[in-house]
């Protein structure tokens, strides 16, 4: 298995997770934004498969997934969060995400909550509702093309994830790197993460964002919209 990019806390595959995580060894943290099957572009993977196929999909890195890892916190497509439930087991309690989105929309119904579960016992005390932590999806609102992917997901947000539910002492496993938030933001803490990645454009992005150490990812796009006042891509 030749990783697309390593470097002394990052190893990320260009791949479809379901081949790589039953090689991989190790326990992990894992914590994931996965595809939501609402028809977003990512090139290299259908995102409208037909419901069957898309939770038979879920069924098979979900089950890989939790072999690598006893601790998981997964951000829950909410067209499927019942059978994203079922899937991972009742064990897993929600956490509710909301999110006033000051200016960024007007004139329409936004999406203003989302939920992640988890299997995880807090490392520090927090609540089961966190506020304005900016969601992942804002692609859905403004120029996808300004970051070369249809969903790159909430640096506020994967922080938050790793300071209050992973373990220090595991590495953070996400099968669904995307832009690469898991991995950057693992990295900036000093932890070890891997990362999986069907559409090797997107692995490109994650591998020069990674190799920035100063200049945040957004200076490299043109035109970023200062669409919130959480905005912080890094
Ligand atoms: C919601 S995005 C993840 C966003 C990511 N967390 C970020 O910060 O940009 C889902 C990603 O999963 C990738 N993907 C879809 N199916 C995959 C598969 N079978 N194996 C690996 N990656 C896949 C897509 O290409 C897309 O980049």
């Amino acid at each position: 298995m030749k990783p697309y990019y390593s470097d002394e806390y990052i190893t990320l595959y260009n791949a479809d997770c379901r081949e790589i995580l039953p090689k991989l060894q190790d326990e992990y943290f894992g914590w994931t934004d996965p595809p939501y099957n609402v028809g977003k572009n990512y090139g290299a993977w259908c995102d409208r498969l037909d419901d069957d196929q898309y939770l038979e999909f879920c069924g098979e890195w979900i089950t890989q997934f939790k072999c690598l890892c006893p601790e998981t916190c997964i951000f829950v497509p909410r067209k499927y969060f019942l059978e994203y439930w079922n899937l991972l087991g009742k064990e897993y309690k929600q956490i509710i995400l909301t999110w006033t989105p000051e200016g960024a929309i007007r004139g329409s119904f936004v999406n203003q909550h989302a939920s992640l579960l988890t299997n995880v016992k807090p490392k520090h005390q927090t609540k089961d509702v966190w506020n304005n932590l900016q969601l992942p999806g804002l692609g859905w609102f403004f120029r996808e093309q300004t970051y070369g992917h249809p969903g790159y997901t909430s640096v506020d947000l994967t922080n938050h994830v790793l300071a209050h539910l992973a373990c220090p002492s595991m590495p953070i496993l996400d099968p669904f790197a995307g832009t690469g938030t898991t991995l950057k933001c693992s990295k900036d803490l000093n932890r070890k993460a891997v990362g999986i990645e069907i559409n090797e454009k997107y692995c490109e992005i994650i591998a020069t964002r990674l190799s920035q150490q100063v200049l945040p990812l957004w200076n490299q796009m043109q035109d970023m919209p200062p669409f919130s006042p959480r905005t912080n891509i890094l």
